[in-house]
C-alpha cells in the first residue's frame, strides 16, 4: 500500500510562483556574487573572455545535474557577463517545431536561449535544433502535400543553454551539439551557508552566524531548499519572536517541519522505512518504489535520490536501489 504523506515535502521541486518572484530577486547575476561551483566558474569565465576577445557568442552549453543547484541562475549570469540578451523557455514548452522557429528568428545576435529540462523535447523539435545550433540555418517546409517546399533561413549567432537533471535521457546526436558540458555539484555546507547570510541580508532578515550554519545543515547542499527554509524560518520569527533569527527559533522552526539534522524530512524517512520495512538490505526496483511511496518513478529519480546517494543513504546498482546501514541507522534513531 501507498505509504501516506503527513507533510508537504520540502525536495528541490518545481518552485512556485510566489518563490520564482523571491528566488529571481535572490540570484546572483554576476559570478563576483555566485558562491560555489568554482572548477564551472573557471571554466565559464575562460570561454567568455576568449568568445568576448574573438567578438564571438559563446559555444553551446549543457549544465545537468539535481534540480535546485542553480542552472537556471548560472544561464542568466552567463548572459549578463556575455553582455547579451537571455530568453528563457523549457523543453516541454515548445511543442511544435513552428514554437521553436519563432523563438530561434526573434533572437538578436549573440543572445542566450535558455531551454530548461532539454531532455523533454520532442524529437522534430530537437531535429530543427541540431541544425540550428550547428550552423544557425533554420531548414522549415512551407506548405503541404505536392506544394510543399523546404527552405533554409539564416539565423542569428546565438547560444544555447540547455538544462537537464538526467544526460542519459539526451539523444546523443543532440549531445554532441554542446560545446561545454558540465556537472553542477552538490555545495558544501560553508557554501550555503554563504548563500543564506547573503539571502537574508538581500531580504533584510537578521540571522546569527551560528542559525545560518544550522540552517545549513540540513539545505541537502542546495540553494534552492536553503532560501526556501530561510524563509519559512523567517515567517516563524516574524510571528513567534522579534523577526531576528536565532538558534533557537531556527530550532523550533525545523522542529515543527519535522526536518531532521541531516535535512531530511518526513517523506524522505518514510520512504526509507518503506523500503526497508519491505525489502530489508534487498536491491528494490524504481518502480517498486514509486508503487509503495505513491509518487512516479521519475520524481524519486529527480528529486528524493540524488541527495541520498550524495550522503550514502541509498545505493544504485543495475538491478535497482537499497537502503545502506547507515539511512537504517538514521531511521531507527529517528523512529
Ligand atoms: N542564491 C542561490 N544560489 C546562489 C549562489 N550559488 N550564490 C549566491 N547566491 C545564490
Amino acid at each position: 500500500m501507498a505509504i501516506q504523506r503527513l507533510v508537504e515535502p520540502t525536495l528541490p521541486d518545481e518552485p512556485t510562483p510566489e518563490e520564482i518572484k523571491v528566488e529571481v530577486s535572490l540570484r546572483p547575476t554576476h559570478f563576483s556574487e555566485y558562491i560555489g561551483q568554482e572548477r564551472l566558474k573557471k571554466n565559464l569565465k575562460l570561454a567568455i573572455d576568449a568568445a568576448k576577445k574573438r567578438g564571438e557568442p559563446i559555444d553551446h552549453v549543457l549544465l545537468y545535474g539535481p534540480p535546485g543547484l542553480g542552472k537556471t541562475t548560472m544561464a542568466g549570469v552567463i548572459a549578463n557577463e556575455m553582455g547579451v540578451g537571455l530568453r528563457v523557455t523549457a523543453g516541454p514548452a515548445i511543442e511544435r517545431a513552428g514554437d521553436l522557429a519563432s523563438i530561434l528568428t526573434n533572437l538578436n545576435d549573440g543572445d542566450v536561449l535558455f531551454i530548461d529540462e532539454i531532455h523533454r523535447l520532442s524529437r522534430a523539435v530537437e531535429e530543427i535544433l541540431y541544425s540550428a545550433m550547428e550552423d544557425f540555418k533554420l531548414d522549415i517546409v512551407i506548405g503541404k502535400g505536392p506544394a510543399a517546399r523546404s527552405v533554409r533561413l539564416d539565423l542569428p549567432k546565438f547560444t544555447v543553454i540547455g538544462a537537464t537533471t538526467r544526460t542519459g535521457s539526451l539523444a546523443a546526436p543532440l549531445r554532441d551539439r554542446f560545446g561545454h558540458l558540465y556537472r553542477l555539484e552538490f555545495y558544501s555546507p560553508d557554501d550555503i551557508q554563504k548563500i543564506i547570510t547573503r539571502s537574508a541580508n538581500i531580504l533584510q532578515t537578521k540571522i546569527s552566524d551560528t542559525a545560518a550554519k544550522s540552517l545549513s545543515e540540513r539545505s541537502r547542499q542546495t540553494p534552492r531548499i536553503a532560501n526556501r527554509l530561510l524563509k519559512r524560518v523567517r515567517d516563524f520569527a516574524d510571528v513567534n519572536g522579534d523577526g531576528i533569527i536565532d538558534d533557537n527559533l531556527t530550532n523550533k522552526a525545523l522542529m515543527m517541519m519535522e526536518i531532521d539534522e541531516l535535512g531530511l524530512d518526513p517523506a524522505d524517512r518514510q520512504m526509507l522505512t518503506a523500503i526497508y520495512e519491505n525489502y530489508g538490505d534487498h536491491t528494490v526496483g524504481l518502480n517498486t518504489i514509486a508503487a509503495l511511496t505513491g509518487d512516479e518513478a521519475t520524481t524519486i529519480e529527480d528529486f528524493y535520490e540524488p541527495y541520498l546517494l550524495q550522503i550514502g543513504f541509498i545505493e544504485r546498482t543495475p538491478r535497482g536501489r537499497k537502503v545502506t546501514p547507515k539511512a537504517v541507522r538514521h531511521i531507527q534513531n529517528k523512529s
